[in-house]
């Protein structure tokens, strides 16, 4: 059907039939806040509209242009704009809008069958953090949702950006007396990401990300927690989606989704139930909630080619509102008939344990434990320190 969102204008194309309430879902629009004609004439929720279907989805919220935005909960005024839902909310409601969009991601994340989700409250969740504002809103989010929640921190040895972030974790988890896991990679594995990308000749990014995966499913395993939670927003996970069909990544795009089971031993599932929230909003959570972060940004990721991605998706977005959205959740709607083939699934390799640690690997050494090797090769003093894989606790 042909859909015209008026005020800001855009016009999207939506598969049918689907009944004006499922339409409104599926566009992420609050039903309280527009009417919705049906070849001009006015239909309530329940009414199916067919494949064919002229739609118009016109808001109601008024004041004038020039009016301040009021809370789509409670008319009062509101503190977030976001364009996409044509919503507003006030401080107090904000929150609820967040742990909405999260519970809508936890229960009905595109792909999963009717009935299975995310996790379940009796799973044992593991948020890794890094003290900025997503992965620390998702973990506040999900402790007032009442979930079994505990976090991870990986120390980088980025100078003081990584001592800030270390410290904005651990704050965070003694104001909430909640379990936060601290591996120290120089102090666990022998190495920095800096000293490591130097002594490889390897991207920061690229040792920072194989080291982080692998601490984050290491703790995980060996604490017996069932899911990996990260951080990831819509705006991380569009830019991902943009890089990988610039680029025709068939892999990466059958590994894009905000849920991968564990596809063998000593793996643990990983989901990313920020995917429906944008960095605006996860960032007016925090200062809502008082959640204080590091809004710093690592200093290693100059020149990473993320942010242009992102910059040219905002470009589209200030346009033309709700194309990131549509974009992504697009992408994840068609997931699983057009990506499923390049999914390694297919045709699985058998999975061995490493022969250093003991973790799946594809060959006989994890890719983590070869990457340590080299740096350690190369580093001076590296073998001083290679005791110890056990990561501390901090609360
Ligand atoms: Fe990984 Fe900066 S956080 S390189
Ligand atoms: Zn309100
Ligand atoms: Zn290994």
């Amino acid at each position: 059907m042909h859909v015209r969102l008026r005020n800001p204008d855009r016009e999207v194309t939506v598969d049918g039939p689907l009944t004006v309430a499922d339409l409104l879902d599926h566009l992420d629009v609050l039903p309280h806040t527009v009417l919705v004609l049906h070849d001009g004439e006015l239909v309530t929720g329940d009414r199916e509209l067919p494949e064919d279907a002229e739609v118009e989805i016109r808001p109601v919220i008024s004041g004038g242009a020039n009016a301040a935005p009021r809370c789509a909960d409670c008319s009062g005024p509101a503190v977030l704009e976001e364009p996409r839902h044509r919503a507003a909310w006030c401080a107090a409601h904000l929150p609820d809008h967040v742990e909405r969009q999260i519970r809508k991601a936890i229960d009905h994340a595109p792909g999963m069958a009717q009935g299975e989700r995310m996790f379940s409250y009796a799973d044992r969740l593991l948020v890794t953090v890094s003290g900025g504002k997503d992965s620390l809103a998702l973990w506040d989010a999900l402790l007032a949702m009442g979930y079994r929640i505990d976090g991870l921190y990986v120390g980088l040895g980025i100078g003081g950006y990584s001592a800030r972030s270390q410290q904005a974790c651990e704050q965070f988890a003694a104001d909430r007396d909640a379990r936060l896991h601290v591996v120290d990679l120089a102090e666990e594995y022998g190495y920095a990401i800096p000293g490591g990308s130097a002594a490889t000749g390897r991207a920061t990014c690229g040792v920072c990300g194989l080291s982080k995966r692998y601490a984050f499913n290491k703790v995980a395993v060996d604490h017996g927690y069932d899911v990996v939670l990260t951080g990831h927003n819509l705006d991380d996970e569009a830019a991902i989606l943009l890089g990988n069909v610039l680029r025709w990544q068939d892999q990466f795009l059958a590994r894009q989704h905000p849920v991968l089971p564990a596809s063998g031993a000593n793996q643990v599932r990983k989901v990313k139930p920020l995917y429906r929230l944008s960095e605006r909003e996860t960032a007016a959570y925090c200062v809502v909630r008082g959640i204080d972060y590091v809004v710093e940004e690592c200093p290693l990721v100059a020149g990473n080619t993320g942010h242009e991605l992102k910059a040219a998706l905002d470009t589209l977005e200030a346009a033309s509102p709700g194309i990131k959205a549509q974009f992504l959740f697009g992408f994840l709607d068609r997931h699983a008939d057009r990506f499923a083939e390049y999914a390694s699934d297919g045709e699985a390799p058998a999975l061995n344990d490493c022969d250093a640690c003991g973790m799946p690997t594809t060959g006989s050494r994890c890719a983590f434990c070869r990457q340590r090797e080299l740096i350690l090769q190369s580093l001076p003093l590296a073998g001083a320190a290679m005791a110890g894989t056990a990561d501390s606790v901090y609360a």
